[in-house]
């Protein structure tokens, strides 16, 4: 099939390069002529594990192009991609204005039927007004298909290929047909195609997303009870969790959620409710835990040290919002990096792989280490921040002899309290027992 995707992100990007390994040709579009131009090298401007063996292949075998002349990529193509940004807008709603004038663009640069499909997050209605967008420029027929992605950064390209679900709104039985023969290659473990309609299609993106938002506030609130009550919030997940009703994923305390979705969807959730007349007082209630969550290590860090951290020295693991990307965007991170720098503390910072986007947001105010080891020399104490694989087993007596003070504050909860104790470490989980060094 010919596709074209417009908005080439993390999802887009990853949308066309899946479907142009899987045989289709595949042009992605962006205004950004920079990435355009390095992509069009072989040059990767994201993390994500896997991706860039496949651009690579599906550049060299010519199934993927990339553009910035969107009317070109529109008459090539009988199914065209938005997949562009939908942030927040000062009152909490998703901005649409990118995805309304793209629509806009592929209307005017139609030359026969095409299905335009909805690929960004985006608000109950808004397939209707794509809808008439491209009414507004074009005279051809044309259908509106709302198909809302749910990969995961870090592991995108595995859930692009084999997704959990593929969700479809669509009320057109000819673009349906299109949609299902393009997502049949995906879903040949027998995971489900659904086809229901745009409202609802859009409505379970958002339901999804604010319901894991819900699952991780909900355990950070289990999990600050555990540690007044004495109780260990690592087990009590096991306990929980091991109820087939309720399942292990998302129960995770920790620093609270970050990344481009959780924070701006769960607002976009709660603005929707209130235009349309309904308080929504759980999914407000999940944003203050979790933006209460997000000052919990610094808290604890300030419990131990006092109010001031001048001259206080600081190794930090982990920046990106979650391991296996670079992506910094409502990193849990910032916020914990600017509490520190307020409060005249210095900064070490390690990230496998985050290390360029962070001093985008940071720039010189703190150091910047390729090792987890570097960041620990001379340092006060470390905070774990990001759950990196490589942070789970480290070499301990290492670590002492670097630093300073041996004091770990884990805002993961990576580490067991035996081995600590055995190499004399202060240790403060969250929602766990905190462990006095030797
Ligand atoms: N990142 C995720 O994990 C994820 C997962 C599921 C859904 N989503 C949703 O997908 C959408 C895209 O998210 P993202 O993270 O890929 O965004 P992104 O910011 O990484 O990428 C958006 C891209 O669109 C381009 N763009 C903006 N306006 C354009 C225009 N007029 N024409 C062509 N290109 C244009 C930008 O230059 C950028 O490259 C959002 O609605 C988001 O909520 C994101």
């Amino acid at each position: 099939m010919k596709l074209c995707v417009v908005g080439t992100g993390y999802v887009g990007l990853v949308a066309g390069t899946c479907f142009a390994e899987s045989g289709n040709d595949v042009i992605c579009v962006d205004i950004d002529v920079a990435k355009i131009e390095r992509l069009q090298q072989g040059g990767v401007p994201i993390y994500e594990p896997g991706l860039e063996e496949l651009i690579r292949r599906n550049l060299a075998e010519r199934r993927l192009w990339f553009t910035t002349d969107l009317v070109a990529a529109v008459r090539a193509s009988e199914i065209c991609f938005v997949a562009v940004g939908t942030p927040e807008t000062d009152n909490g709603s998703a901005d649409l204005r990118g995805v309304i004038k793209v629509a806009e663009e592929i209307g005017a640069a139609m030359n026969g039927y095409r299905v335009v499909v909805c690929k960004s997050t985006v608000p109950v209605g808004t397939a209707d007004k794509v809808r008439d967008a491209i009414r507004t420029k074009t005279t051809h027929e044309f259908d509106v298909v709302s198909n809302p992605e749910f990969l995961k950064e870090g592991a995108a390209v595995d859930d692009f290929m084999k997704p959990d679900r593929v969700v479809i709104g669509s009320t057109s039985q000819r673009a349906t047909d299109l949609m299902l023969t393009l997502y049949k290659p995906f879903v040949r473990t027998e995971n489900p195609i659904m086809v229901m309609d745009n409202r609802s299609a859009e409505m379970t993106k958002y339901a999804a997303n604010a319901f894991l938002a819900t699952r991780i506030s909900f355990v950070n609130e289990i999990a600050n009870l555990c540690e007044r009550v004495g109780a260990d919030v690592a087990e009590v997940r096991r306990g929980m969790g091991s109820d087939r009703r309720i399942g292990h994923h998302f129960l995770f305390p920790g620093v609270g959620y970050g990344g481009s979705c959780f924070p701006k969807d769960v607002q976009a959730i709660i603005r929707t409710a209130k235009e349309n007349g309904l308080a929504f007082p759980l999914l407000n209630a999940v944003e203050e835990v979790n933006e209460r969550q997000k000052h919990l290590l610094v808290h604890k860090v300030v419990g131990h040290f006092g109010e001031n951290l001048q001259g206080r020295h600081f190794a930090l693991w982990g920046l990106a919002f979650k391991p296996r990307t670079d992506d910094m965007r409502e990193a849990p991170s910032i916020v914990i990096i600017e509490e520190l720098l307020r409060r005249g503390a210095t900064v070490n910072a390690h990230d496998p792989v985050a290390l360029g986007e962070a001093r985008k947001v940071f720039a010189d105010r703190i150091t910047y280490h390729r090792t987890n080891y570097d960041a620990l020399e001379g340092a006060d104490a470390l905070l774990v921040v990001t759950d990196w694989n490589e942070f789970r087993r480290p070499d301990f007596k290492r670590m002492r002899e670097l630093m300073r003070t041996p004091i770990i504050f884990d805002g993961r909860n990576l580490y067991e309290h035996d081995v600590l104790r055995e190499h004399g470490f202060t240790y403060v989980p969250i929602g766990r027992p905190a462990l006095e060094g030797r």
